[in-house]
């Protein structure tokens, strides 16, 4: 049974059991702890937790997830995939425990023909939490099994949380036994509490039914957490492994060889001419890299299709590794060319069938990949430059072995994978100080820790704004509505701790019942503006909202007391409102030119946008055309002249995306409802819940002042709005107004007048050289004349003051050429310009013969001007730093002719 029907199933068997079908959310959901979605119950949290009232009692999704903590075991095991499928079923308050267990069960051991998965119930074992009786007696009573096939297990196995605080549950799985081939005979009963980890691939957990009752408001590991108190409700949240199911279905070894995934290991065999399964039961090393391309191409191209790009941190860190690792894994399968635009479009053909998008935004996922997958190239030429002059090293040191410092600075400095320097060194006869490497590795790695655990402290503060959220309900927020209200103080804070008032002069943070001030978010500025209390004047610094739902002020006092319950009166600024509105519209225009101009692969990656200003980042991996910027503005200018009008309107996520709504990266979606803002009906439509102009003239103007590379794959485009665009345009103006005063001519005028100008200097510049040389030379002929004559051999020993290096070569090179025919001759030429002193000298032939040498003047005079130099024997150069002394130094070449010469 393929992959599709599969999930058709599942989907079909929970809607016959009232369930809606709610479609994946992006794996990108706005959760300051999760990197990416990592199970099905993410988008509905808030429904979990009682923050928000869920539409529906019960839901089934089939949800887009990546892990990526074991990366490394990927394809070393049968199980790891660092993208999967997970399908779930969710019950909200609704049914619990025995419903949960019959729904599945009854999925699981229902015939194929009748639409079930047809698994011999002799082969399904269940597990349950060890101090769940109810479990235990409700999975007998279910699906008849004696007690003896009940997995009794710990905490580490059967109780389930997010793995950061958030609700949580007992839960019990359903495995299924593959049989002896795959793992020891095993006693059920004696299990536990933990799961022997050689029964891991024989027993192969395929659902996990979370009886989800807990909130827990801290996780330090699998087994050691705290429990803050239960739910509001007992709900349901289940997942299934598609992939895992699939295997099991389809006869196959592990999720890498499923209908979905191996078309790209058959490719890559195809490319590398190697086998896969080459090594039989054992395995080889080359199945395991097989492995790893399928895996990481599929997760890759999900992730640029939910648009992440490849970067040095967080989420772009990931796609980077999975990118770089797969194009690795094919290196060493011995294929060396570009790799991904081979594999890449099978994957897409593969997962395309359910995730259209792919295809449509195939442009933009293609061209990130491989603008990645050249970089990595670029990357090893220059590693295995490092790699090659290392390796002569230690050869010439006379060991063979790299040490584990230089493996480590390969890694970490030029992205050189271990392996590959293990390969490396030992086709170059070395071995590696692995342990080195690895000890410098753990050390990194430990320090990341606590760079993570700094960083969950954080959000460990959010447990504060979560109670105030509890004892208050959510900030009645009404920044679409109005620009000021009445509120009331509910929570003053300082240091994420409650503290009961400020003082004036203090910074702290305030939480109101309602307020009109706009959180920022969506990449849209915070408000600015004041809060006013009785006898006293706060004035806003950010607005943020650290949990959904609260928003919450920092301010400063002006003047007064801010106290807890205090009656206040909100007030955003309403210029500065107006500038943000035009300036997130004015995004949302830029966007939609930049798509008209460049084509819809343009697709936003990040944005920023403040009163008179807004900045835009987007997939794309060549510099724009001087005109192709021009453009951009046009186009966004011409929508603002159209007056197109603005408005918004909420929908659900899949009528959104049926509208052609583009949903970006980050975006914080309600579950049920989304917002879409359009401009000029379907010429710009995105998922939006920042505030807008009514009409697109409101803008007032886009100045486009730039677009420049913001890392590998993402450009930004930079423009001004509103009142602070005109005063840019002013701004130039005023340099074209002193422009053509000072140059008395017309602005039309400019460009030639200053071209002119241009020219006009070069020539100048030209001229005042050759002149400047003439009367340099001028002078040769004359001293050549003037050279006095010590053992019948010319001698010119001169100055020039203000001459350089070259000039007084030149100088001295003419004046030799000039000195009579065979005669032999010494010339030396001293110049001192800017502090810096240049000692040329030159000798004839017939002085040479004499024994005379130029590079033994300078070398005599060199010391008298604090310097050294020296050359041949013909010509010789030299420079010092002290302009005392040249005329001693020119002196001293007297001297040194005629002690040479024996003359006077
Ligand atoms: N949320 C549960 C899991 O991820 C179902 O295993």
């Amino acid at each position: 049974m393929d992959t599709a029907e599969i999930r058709r199933r599942f989907v079909a068997h929970f809607e016959r059991a009232g369930h809606t079908p709610v479609p994946s959310a992006s794996l990108l959901l706005d959760d300051p702890n999760l990197l990416f979605v990592n199970a099905g119950m993410v988008p509905f949290k808030p429904y979990f937790l009682g923050q928000e009232t869920p539409p529906y009692a019960r839901a089934t999704s089939v949800q887009k997830c990546v892990r990526t903590p074991d990366i490394e075991d990927v394809g070393k095991t049968t199980r790891h995939g660092t993208f999967f499928e997970m399908c779930g079923n969710f019950s909200f308050g609704d049914y619990f425990k025995e419903g949960a267990i019959e729904l599945a069960w009854e999925l699981c051991t229902k015939p194929l023909a009748d639409g079930g998965w047809g698994l011999d119930p002799a082969r399904l074992y269940p597990s349950v939490y060890d101090q769940d009786a109810e479990a235990v007696a409700l999975w007998k009573k279910v699906t008849g099994l004696p007690d003896e096939r009940i997995l009794r297990l710990g905490k580490r196995e059967n109780y389930w949380s997010m793995g950061v605080p958030g609700p949580g549950g007992p839960c019990s799985e359903l495995l299924y036994d593959r049989g002896p081939e795959f793992g020891p005979d095993f006693d059920p009963a004696a299990l536990g509490p933990d799961m022997p980890v050689e029964l891991e691939d024989r027993l192969l957990e395929i659902w996990n039914l979370v009886f989800m009752q807990d909130e827990l408001s801290a996780v330090r590991s699998k087994s050691d957490f705290d429990i803050a108190g239960s739910l509001p409700k007992r709900n349901i949240d289940t997942g299934m492994g598609l992939e895992r199911v699939a295997f099991l279905l389809q006869g196959k070894q592990n999720m890498y060889e499923i209908d979905v995934m191996f078309p790209v290991i058959e490719k890559a065999m195809a490319l590398t001419g190697k086998r896969y399964g080459a090594g039989g039961a054992q395995g080889h090393e080359d199945d395991v890299r097989f492995r790893v391309v399928a895996d990481h191409v599929r997760s890759s191209m999900m992730l640029i299709g939910d648009g992440v790009t490849p970067g040095n941190e967080a989420r772009g860190y990931v796609l980077r590794r999975l990118l770089r690792r797969a194009v690795r894994s094919m290196r060493l399968l011995g294929y060396e060319d570009p790799a991904l635009p081979e594999l890449l479009p099978i994957s897409r053909d593969k997962m395309g069938e359910t995730y259209t998008e792919l295809h449509r935004d195939w442009d933009r996922i293609s061209r990130v990949a491989y603008a990645e997958e050249e970089a990595f190239r670029k990357t090893l030429q220059a590693g295995t430059q490092i790699f090659d002059l290392a390796a002569t090293e230690v050869k010439r040191s006379g060991a063979d072995r790299l040490s584990g410092e230089k493996a480590f600075a390969l890694h970490d400095t030029y992205g050189f994978p271990i392996d590959l320097t293990l390969e490396m060194a030992s086709e170059a006869g070395l071995s590696v100080d692995e342990p080195g490497f690895r000890a410098l590795m753990a050390e990194q790695r430990e320090r990341a820790k606590a760079d993570a655990r700094a960083k969950k402290g954080q959000h460990a503060d959010t447990t504060v704004y979560r109670g105030i959220l509890d004892a208050h309900g959510p900030t009645d927020w009404l920044a679409y509505e109005t620009l000021e209200t009445e509120s009331r103080a509910l929570a003053v804070l300082q240091a994420g701790a409650p503290v009961g008032s400020l003082a004036e002069g203090e910074i702290g943070e305030l939480v109101l019942d309602r307020t009109p001030f706009y959180a920022e978010s969506g990449g849209q500025a915070a408000d600015a503006g004041i809060i006013e209390l009785d006898g006293g004047r706060l004035e806003v610094l950010d607005v943020q909202r650290p949990v959904r739902g609260l928003v919450v002020h920092q301010v400063r006092v002006l003047e007064g007391e801010l106290d807890t319950g205090s009656a206040l009166h909100a007030k955003v600024d309403p210029e500065w409102r107006t500038g943000a509105r035009q300036a997130h519209s004015g995004t949302h225009v830029v966007h939609a030119a930049l798509r008209e101009v460049l084509g819809p692969s343009a697709l936003q990656s990040g944005s920023y946008n403040r009163p008179g200003y807004l900045r835009l980042d987007f997939g794309w991996t060549t510099g724009l055309s001087a005109d192709q910027v021009r453009d951009i503005e046009l186009v966004s200018n011409q929508a603002l002249r159209a007056d197109l009008p603005v408005s918004w309107q909420y929908m659900t996520l899949p009528e959104a995306k049926e509208w052609g709504a583009i949903a970006l990266f980050g975006e914080t979606y309600d579950d049920t409802k989304v917002r879409v803002v359009e401009i000029g009906g379907p010429w710009s439509r995105e998922l939006c819940g920042g505030t807008h102009v009514d009409h697109s003239s409101q803008i007032g103007t886009i100045v486009v002042t730039g677009e420049a590379s913001v890392g590998s794959g993402n450009r930004r485009i930079e423009a001004f709005t509103g009142v602070e665009g005109f005063a840019y345009l002013a701004r130039e103006r005023d340099v074209v107004d002193q422009l053509t005063s000072l140059l008395k001519t017309r602005p039309d005028d400019l460009v030639g007048r200053v071209g002119d100008l241009v020219e006009r200097l070069r020539a100048a510049e030209k001229e005042v050289e050759r002149a400047r040389l003439g009367q340099l030379l001028a002078g040769g002929a004359q001293l050549a004349a003037s050279a006095a004559v010590i053992g019948g051999v010319h001698v010119v020993a001169h100055r020039v003051d203000g001459a350089s290096g070259g000039d007084v070569r030149t100088l001295a090179m003419d004046v030799r050429g000039r000195l009579p025919d065979g005669a032999p001759g010494v010339v030396v030429v001293i110049g001192a310009a800017d502090g810096k002193v240049s000692v040329v000298a030159a000798t004839t032939e017939a002085a040479r013969d004499l024994g005379l040498s130029a590079n033994d003047l300078v070398r005599a005079v060199g010391p008298l001007v604090g310097g050294k130099g020296g050359g041949k024997a013909d010509v010789a150069q030299g420079g010092g730093t002290d302009a005392s002394r040249i005329d001693e130094a020119l002196a001293l070449v007297h001297t040194e002719v005629a002690r040479a010469t024996g003359g006077s």
